[in-house]
C-alpha cells in the first residue's frame, strides 16, 4: 500500500532556526587532536588546523558549535585552555580519564570558527560542576568585553584585540546525570542556573541561556528534573537542553529504526513540562527547546569498552567512541533530523554530537586522510535544503510492528518551504524488506518540476565507508520520481533516507 500526506503553505510548524544544525566539539578522545586540530599534519594551516577537516566541516553546513564539553567541562578550568600554549598546565580530564595537554584552546576554537564561515557560532558552556558564579563571570569577562578590565585586556594580551563575541551559552552539562563531576540535585542546580544566569545577564542581558534539561528521557528524574529547574530559573533562562543517543537493543532494529518516536515524545513531553511551568509562573514567556546532544551511539560497547580502562594509565587523545555508522545507523540518524524539524516551532538549537572522531560524521587517522560517515549526507542535505518554513506533514501510512513502540509509521517525513517557494520533501522507509509508494497531493503550491531525488540505500544495510573505502556509500539519484497535476509520485527503496527536492 502507498503512504500518502498533503502538503498546504497554509498550514506550518514554524521557521527552522539555522541553529538546529549545530554540532559539538568536545576535548574527548581524538575530537580535537588529531581531529580538528593536528600541527604536524601535511594539510595543517598556520593555527595546526587540518584543512582537510575544515573543508569537509564546512560541506556538512555546521552552524552552532558546543564546546569545550559534554562531561569535560564539568572539571573544565577555562584559564588553563588560554595564553601562550608553553604554558599551559596539563591537566587530569576525569571525565574520559585522560590527560588533557590545553594545547588546544578557546582561543584556537574561536579561530576554528572563525575559519569555518559566516555562519559557525561558539556555543560556550560553563563549568557548574566543580564550579560557580564566579568562573562562569570570569570566563564571560575574558570572551567578549572589548577590553579595559583585567580579564579582558588579558585576552588582548593573549593576541585577540576582538572579543569572541559569544552569545549562547550552556549552564553546566548534563547536570542531572551521577557520572557527572560534581552532579547535582534538581534543587541544588536549578538555583545554580538561576544564580549563574542572573549574574551573567548583569554583565550582558543580550546572551542567550540554555539550562540543562535530562540527559535523556529514560532518566528516572525525567520531567520532575526539568519542572524544578524551570521553577528556579523560567524568566533568566531562554532554553532547555534535551540529550538522546540512540542504539539497536537485543538485536532489535526494527525498534532501533522508529527511535525517532522516542524523539518526538521526548521533545512533546518537554515542551509540555515547561509550558507547564510557564502557566503555573503565569508567564507570557515561552522556554525554547536545545536539543544540543543528538545521535546513534553504540553506548553499550563502549561502556563495556570502559570497565578495561587501567586507572594508572591517562592517555592523551586516545582512540574513545570512534563508532563506524552503517547505511542502517544513517537512515536512523535521517529520521532525527526529521524529528527535529517537525519540532523547528519549539527545538530552536540542535547539536550533532560529536563533529570528528567521536560518535561523528568526520573521521581521521593521525597524519593520513580524512572522509565521510554514512551519517555525513544527511546532515550536509538537511542543512543545505532544510532551510525556511517546515510544512505541516501528517502522514497515513501503512505500519509495522515494534516491540518497544508498538504500531509504527513505515514512512516518516518531513517538508520545508524555502524563501523562494522551492520545496524538499525529507522521508525515510522504515521497511527492511519493502519499497514503499508514496503520494504527496500538493494543495495551493505553484510546483512543477522533480528537481532531484536522492537517495541513501544499499543491498547491503550494514555497508559502511571506512578508511580503505571511503566512498563505499554515497547518496545515489533515484529515476522515476514525478510531478503531475499537483500529485508528487515516488517509490522509496526499503531503509532509505530520501531527499526529493520540488521547484
Ligand atoms: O557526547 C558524549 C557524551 O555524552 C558527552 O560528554 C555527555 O554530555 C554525554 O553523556
Amino acid at each position: 500500500t502507498t503512504a500518502r500526506f498533503t502538503l498546504d503553505p497554509a498550514f506550518t510548524v514554524g521557521q527552522v532556526n539555522a541553529r538546529i544544525f549545530g554540532s559539538f566539539v568536545e576535548h574527548l578522545g581524538r575530537c580535537v587532536y588529531t581531529g580538528i586540530y593536528e600541527p604536524d599534519h601535511p594539510s595543517a594551516d598556520e593555527a595546526g588546523l587540518r584543512t582537510d577537516v575544515l573543508d569537509l566541516v564546512r560541506e556538512l553546513g555546521v552552524t552552532a558549535v558546543r564546546y569545550p564539553g559534554g562531561n569535560f567541562v564539568s572539571g573544565y578550568k577555562w584559564e588553563d585552555s588560554v595564553g601562550p600554549v608553553e604554558d599551559r598546565p596539563r591537566r587530569l580530564d576525569l571525565a574520559w580519564h585522560s590527560t588533557e595537554t590545553n594545547r588546544f584552546g578557546l582561543s584556537e576554537f574561536i579561530a576554528f570558527l572563525r575559519k569555518l564561515g559566516p555562519e559557525a557560532e561558539p556555543m560556550m558552556a560553563v563549568n557548574l560542576g566543580t564550579r560557580g558564579v564566579a568562573e562562569a563571570l570570569e570566563l564571560q569577562e575574558y570572551a567578549n568585553h572589548p577590553s579595559g578590565t583585567a580579564l579582558s585586556d588579558l585576552r588582548v594580551a593573549h593576541g585577540d584585540k576582538e572579543p569572541f563575541g559569544i552569545r549562547l551559552w550552556c549552564l553546566g552539562n548534563e547536570m542531572d546525570g551521577p557520572w557527572q563531576t560534581g552532579h547535582k540535585t534538581a534543587q541544588e542546580y536549578g538555583r545554580l542556573a538561576a544564580e549563574t544566569a542572573r549574574a551573567m545577564r548583569q554583565a550582558d542581558p543580550s546572551v542567550e541561556l540554555v539550562a540543562c534539561g535530562s540527559s535523556s528521557q529514560a532518566m528516572p528524574t525525567f520531567a520532575a528534573w526539568e519542572a524544578t529547574v524551570l521553577q528556579e530559573a523560567y524568566d533568566l533562562v531562554d532554553h532547555i537542553s534535551l540529550h538522546a543517543y540512540y542504539e539497536p537493543t537485543d538485536g532489535d532494529v526494527d525498534s532501533f529504526l522508529a527511535s525517532a518516536v522516542d524523539m518526538e515524545s521526548f521533545i512533546e513531553n518537554v515542551v509540555a513540562t515547561a509550558d507547564h511551568i510557564g502557566a503555573k509562573l503565569k508567564s507570557r514567556k515561552r522556554i525554547n527547546l536545545s536539543f544540543d546532544e543528538w545521535n546513534v551511539w553504540y553506548l553499550s560497547k563502549w561502556e563495556e569498552h570502559a570497565k578495561t580502562f587501567e586507572q594508572t594509565d591517562w592517555p592523551e587523545a586516545p582512540r574513545l567512541l570512534e563508532d563506524n555508522y552503517s547505511v542502517t545507523d544513517a537512515v536512523v540518524f535521517g529520521s532525527l533530523l526529521i524529528a527535529l524539524l517537525r519540532h523547528a516551532d519549539r527545538v530552536t538549537v540542535a547539536c550533532l554530537a560529536q563533529l570528528v572522531n567521536v560518535i561523528a560524521p568526520i573521521m581521521t587517522e593521525p597524519g593520513g586522510p580524512a572522509w565521510r560517515q554514512t551519517t555525513f549526507f544527511p546532515f550536509a542535505q538537511a542543512s543545505k535544503y532544510g532551510r525556511g518554513e517546515v510544512l505541516d506533514v501528517r502522514v497515513d501510512s501503512p505500519t509495522y510492528e515494534t516491540r518497544k513502540y508498538g504500531e509504527t509509521d513505515l514512512l516518516h517525513a518531513t517538508a520545508v518551504r524555502a524563501a523562494d517557494g522551492t520545496v524538499t520533501v525529507f522521508a525515510v522507509n522504515r521497511s527492511r524488506t519493502d519499497t514503499l509508494p508514496l503520494e504527496v497531493a500538493l494543495s495551493r503550491l505553484e510546483l512543477t518540476t522533480v528537481t532531484e531525488h536522492s537517495a541513501l540505500a544499499d543491498a547491503d544495510p550494514d555497508a559502511r565507508n571506512t578508511r580503505a573505502e571511503p566512498e563505499r556509500v554515497v547518496p545515489h539519484p533515484v529515476e522515476g520520481t514525478a510531478l503531475q497535476d499537483g500529485t508528487l509520485t515516488a517509490v522509496l527503496e526499503p531503509l532509505s533516507w530520501n531527499v526529493i527536492r520540488l521547484a
